[in-house]
C-alpha cells in the first residue's frame, strides 16, 4: 500500500507495559507448568461485584427484553440517572459539580486518551515515573513533552518548582493523585501549589483521580475541586474501576466544568462535540449498574471491598517496614512502590520475583526513566494470596 501512517507511533515502545509482562509471563508458564504464580502485576480488581450492582445488572438487562422498558442508543454523555448521582457523589465529598458537567464514559483509560482530541500542540507536562497512557497518547499525537521528576527526596510528589527553569505558558498539565504507580497522594496544600500554579501559567491540568476512593487520611483531597481555583483550570476523570470493581463492566466519567475555557471556548463543548462524533455511549444495564455502586447500600459494599484490599496493602507495606526497604503507597492507595533491594535494575527484579519466588509485579522503568530502580505491587489480590506472597518476599529477601 501507499497510504501514509502515523508516523508518531514509532516513537512509542513496540508493546504496552502490561502486554510485555503478560507475554513474559505466559512464557515462564509455558516451561513451568507447574509454578503457582502469584499476580500483583496489573492494578486488576479480583473480589466480585457486589449484590447491589449485580442485582441493578440483572433488573436493567431483563427491562431490554421487554418491548415497553427496551432502549436503544444510550445518549452519548451519559444517561441523566447516572449523571446526577456521579452530581449527587461529589456532593457527599462537600463540592458542586453539575450534572451537565459530567460525561460518562466505558472508563478513565479512554477519556484520558482521548482527550488529546479537542487540545492543540500545547507544552505537555507530566510527571515520571507516570501511568503510561498520559505519555503515549501525547507521543502518537506528536507532542514533545517535559517530564517531572518524582523521586525519594520529593516523596514522588513533584511541585511547580521542578518547573521553576522552563518557560511554562499555557501547558497541559497531567497529575493522578493517589498516584498510579508510586501511591502517593497529594494533600490539600501540595495540590493547591498546582492549582495555583496552573492559574498563574494559563494551564489546564488533566486530574486523574482514579483512585481516589481509597484515600484514609483527612488532609488529601478527593477530588481536585475542593481547591475552589480548580472549576477554571482543570478537567478531573474517575473511574468505577478500582472502587467499584468494573475493570471488566467498563464505566467511567469525565468532569469539565463551564468554567474552564481556552482559545474562546468552553472545552466541555468542544468535549460533546467529539463524543458525539466518535463515541454511542455506555449501556443501559452498565449504567444502570454504576449507579447502583453509588446507592447507600452500594457504597457500603464497595467500602468493605476496600478496606479488603487495604489490609492486603498493609501486609505488604509491614515486611517492607521490617525489612527497611524504602516505599510510597499503600496507605491511601492500593500501590506499593518499592526501591529494588540492592540497587537492582526494576526488570532484573521483576526476573528475579517471577523465577525465584513466582511472584509477578511491575517494574518501576515501565512507568518512565524515574522507575529504573523501583517496583510496583498491587493490593487487589485476594487476602490469601497476598499473605502467600509476604511469606515467599521474606523468604526471597533473607
Ligand atoms: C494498572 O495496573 O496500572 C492499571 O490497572 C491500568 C489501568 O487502569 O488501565
Amino acid at each position: 500500500m501507499r497510504i501514509k501512517i502515523n508516523e508518531n507511533f514509532g516513537n512509542i515502545k513496540e508493546s504496552y507495559l502490561f502486554s510485555d509482562i503478560a507475554s513474559r509471563v505466559k512464557a515462564y508458564e509455558a516451561s513451568n507448568p507447574d509454578a503457582k504464580i502469584i499476580r500483583m502485576g496489573i492494578g486488576d480488581v479480583t473480589l466480585p461485584l457486589p449484590e447491589p450492582v449485580v442485582s441493578a445488572l440483572h433488573k436493567a438487562s431483563d427491562e431490554m427484553g421487554k418491548k415497553e422498558s427496551f432502549r436503544g442508543y444510550p445518549p452519548e454523555y451519559g444517561y441523566a440517572f447516572l449523571r446526577d448521582s456521579i452530581s449527587t457523589h461529589y456532593a457527599v465529598l462537600g463540592v458542586s459539580v453539575d450534572p451537565s458537567s459530567i460525561f460518562v464514559s466505558d472508563g478513565a483509560k479512554s477519556d484520558l486518551g482521548n482527550i488529546v482530541d479537542i487540545l492543540g500542540d500545547n507544552q505537555i507536562v507530566i510527571p515520571d515515573p507516570v501511568y503510561p497512557v498520559y505519555v503515549d497518547s501525547n507521543i502518537m499525537s506528536g507532542h514533545n513533552i517535559t517530564f517531572i521528576n518524582g523521586n525519594r527526596d520529593n516523596g514522588f510528589l513533584p511541585s511547580p518548582s521542578e518547573l521553576s527553569d522552563k518557560n511554562i505558558d499555557g501547558a497541559v498539565i497531567y497529575l493522578c493523585s493517589p498516584n498510579n504507580p508510586t501511591g502517593a497522594a497529594y494533600d490539600r496544600n501540595g495540590l493547591s501549589e498546582w492549582v495555583d500554579f496552573a492559574m498563574k501559567t494559563g494551564s489546564l491540568i488533566i486530574y486523574d483521580s482514579a483512585y481516589e476512593a481509597f484515600i484514609s487520611d483527612d488532609n488529601i483531597p478527593h477530588t481536585i475541586y475542593e481547591i475552589p481555583d480548580a472549576y477554571e483550570c482543570a478537567v478531573e476523570i474517575c473511574s468505577f474501576s478500582k472502587f467499584a470493581g468494573f475493570t471488566g463492566l467498563r464505566c467511567g466519567w469525565t468532569v469539565i466544568p463551564s468554567t474552564v475555557k481556552a482559545g474562546g471556548h468552553e472545552l466541555s463543548a468542544l468535549w460533546k462535540r467529539r463524543q458525539a462524533t466518535k463515541f454511542n455511549g455506555v449501556s443501559y444495564p452498565v449504567q444502570r449498574a454504576a449507579e447502583a455502586a453509588l446507592t447507600d447500600e452500594g457504597i457500603k459494599a464497595l467500602n468493605a471491598n476496600i478496606e479488603y484490599y487495604k489490609k492486603n496493602a498493609s501486609l505488604i507495606a509491614k515486611l517492607l517496614d521490617s525489612k527497611s526497604i524504602f516505599y510510597t503507597g499503600g496507605k491511601n492507595s492500593p500501590y506499593i512502590w518499592l526501591e529494588c533491594p540492592g540497587g537492582q535494575n526494576s526488570w532484573d527484579f521483576f526476573d528475579r520475583l517471577l523465577h525465584e519466588a513466582q511472584i509477578v509485579g511491575t517494574p518501576g522503568e515501565g512507568f518512565g526513566k524515574g522507575g529504573e530502580s523501583y517496583f510496583r505491587l498491587t493490593a487487589f489480590g485476594s487476602y490469601e494470596a497476598t499473605l502467600e506472597a509476604v511469606e515467599r518476599l521474606e523468604a526471597l529477601l533473607g
